[in-house]
């Protein structure tokens, strides 16, 4: 069963405050910016497709020389983050796509797939990594998180996250990395983390398939 009234009221696309709000205390922002943290190798040409209101991206502010460019297609909340980002001239946020930058020659050191592939299906997912790909400087990394599938014995909390959760296409840890390697990328590292609702780690929310890469 869906939970649409709930999951509506607080859906990006009516208000991106609301949105961060429930990112923040259920939707694990916190543990989903620990990642980015934990991966961060201090890159300076960051790039994140599916940035929403640079709700991740806000763990990278106060980083020296470090130029950020967050991509979305809700103009709503990229004048959200535009506003939410104001004092803070080095990140900027877009609607385009990898394919627009790569046709600019435009290149980045950490290229961030993240919390998106899993709301669009398996052609645009695989035209993004290709475009990740596209974009990846000669000595950059790509990090990419997405949350999988329930599996048996998960419980009843990420039933209800999964349930409230709006993307209609997780894919399992071994279909992610194949789509990584399809588009040209090695995996450096891979693991699944489990992350809580936001206030506190716990109760375990959901799991995210987290995997970084280089250019093959
Ligand atoms: C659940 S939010 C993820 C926000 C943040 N990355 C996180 O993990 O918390 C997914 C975002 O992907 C964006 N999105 C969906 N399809 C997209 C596409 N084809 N290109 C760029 N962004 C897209 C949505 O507008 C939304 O802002």
């Amino acid at each position: 069963m869906k939970v649409p009234l709930l999951a509506s009221v607080f859906s990006q696309q009516a208000s991106p405050r609301l949105w961060l709000l429930a990112q923040r205390l259920i939707g694990g922002t916190p543990d989903k910016q620990a990642i980015l943290r934990n991966q961060y190798q201090g890159e300076k040409r960051v790039v994140e497709i599916g940035c929403s209101i640079g709700n991740v991206a806000r763990i990278l502010l106060g980083q020296p020389d470090l130029s950020y460019l967050g991509l979305d297609i809700d103009e709503g909340a990229l004048a959200f983050a535009r506003q939410w980002y104001a004092k803070h001239p080095a990140f900027g946020f877009a609607n385009r796509s990898f394919q627009d930058l790569a046709a600019e020659g435009a290149e980045f050191d950490l290229v961030c797939v993240t919390g998106v592939l899993h709301h669009v299906p398996d052609n645009v997912a695989q035209q993004m990594l290709d475009g990740a790909r596209a974009v990846l400087a000669p000595s950059g990394r790509v990090l990419m998180f997405d949350p999988i599938p329930l599996r048996a014995g998960d419980g009843p909390v990420y039933g209800l996250i999964h349930r409230l959760e709006q993307g209609e296409y997780l894919r399992d840890p071994a279909t992610l990395r194949a789509m990584m390697q399809k588009a040209g990328f090695i995996i450096d590292h891979e693991e699944e983390v489990a992350i809580g609702p936001g206030a506190t780690s716990w109760p375990k929310i959901m799991s995210l398939s987290v995997m970084t890469g280089r250019a093959a």
